[in-house]
């Protein structure tokens, strides 16, 4: 039984599921398993056209909520429009993000702004908007989308790394915190995903897996308990090993692995 001190995944009939950056990639298709699983889903991305679309392939499945996440009061009204027309967010998947590549030889702090606005502070005001209503319930789910990068630095992603690797952190807080009210808190931390994030990505993107099946491992793993949810596994575990190295070690290893141990071309 879910409750305080004992906090459970939540299930399709205590409620709607919420997902951010429902409108592409690894969203798109979470929304598609969790409708198959007997979900009623709430997306939220600001595409207001392809929320819509989703609306319309799946009618009474899919409710569309748009919203920029980096402006707190439009995450607020979403998530208050959810409730009082659908009913209650009994699981929230934020999955909402961006990647922009920084060159650390000249580096351009707009681009480090407009990661930390949606990644980081997108992802709080989810936070703040859905978690009052979990806790006054006693019962919820919340998962944070991170990523493998978190574990620790990599050539082009001082602002993503960084934002997700906080991501990591504050899902700790929450995990810690929420506990005692019924609220279980989850990391989602994959590997490389083929979706339009990775159209303009030029890096070598090992073990990469598809987003429909980057989704299916992403609802087996709501099911459990467990903080982490990683995958492909043969990938993120190799790569905690190697950050698990003392820096100096793990860092030359990265960089010889990455190439950029060799002059800029
Ligand atoms: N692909 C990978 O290899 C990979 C690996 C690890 C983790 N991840 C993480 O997985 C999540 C999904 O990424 P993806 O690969 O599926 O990328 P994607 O296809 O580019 O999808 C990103 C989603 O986020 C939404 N979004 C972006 N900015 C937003 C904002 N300000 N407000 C609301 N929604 C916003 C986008 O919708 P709109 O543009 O319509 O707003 C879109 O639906 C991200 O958090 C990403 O960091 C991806």
């Amino acid at each position: 039984m879910t409750g305080p001190f004992n906090p459970s995944p939540a299930k399709p009939s205590d409620g709607l599921c919420w997902v951010t950056g429902a409108s592409s990639g690894i969203g798109e298709k979470l929304v598609e398993r969790l409708v198959r699983q007997g979900w009623r889903v709430a997306v939220t991305a600001r595409s207001e056209d392809k929320l819509k679309a989703l609306e319309a392939a799946l009618p009474g499945q899919v409710f569309a909520a748009p919203a920029d996440i980096s402006d707190p009061d439009a995450v607020r009204q979403a998530v208050a429009r959810i409730e009082a027309e659908q009913g209650p967010i009994a699981r929230a998947i934020l999955n909402a993000g961006i990647y922009l590549s920084i060159d650390a030889a000249n580096p351009d702090f707009e681009d480090y702004a407009k990661t930390f606005a949606v990644n980081l502070n997108g992802t709080a005001a989810c936070l703040c908007a859905i978690t009052p209503l979990m806790v006054e319930r006693g019962a919820g789910q919340i998962a944070i989308v991170s990523s493998a990068t978190a574990f620790g630095g990599m050539p082009t992603a001082s602002a993503y790394g960084a934002s997700k690797a906080a991501l990591v952190n504050m899902a700790e807080c929450y995990r810690i915190e929420l506990h005692r009210y019924g609220v279980l808190v989850q990391a989602i931390t994959p590997g490389f995903v083929e979706t339009p994030a990775q159209d303009d990505n030029e890096f070598p993107k090992p073990f990469m897996v598809s987003a429909d099946t980057a989704a299916g491992r992403i609802v087996s793993g709501l099911k459990s308990k467990r903080f982490e949810i990683t995958f492909p596994r043969r990938f993120t575990w190799m790569l905690k090993a190697i950050y698990a190295l003392p820096r100096d070690w793990h860092i030359n290893l990265v960089r010889k692995q990455t190439g950029w141990n060799k002059p800029p071309s």
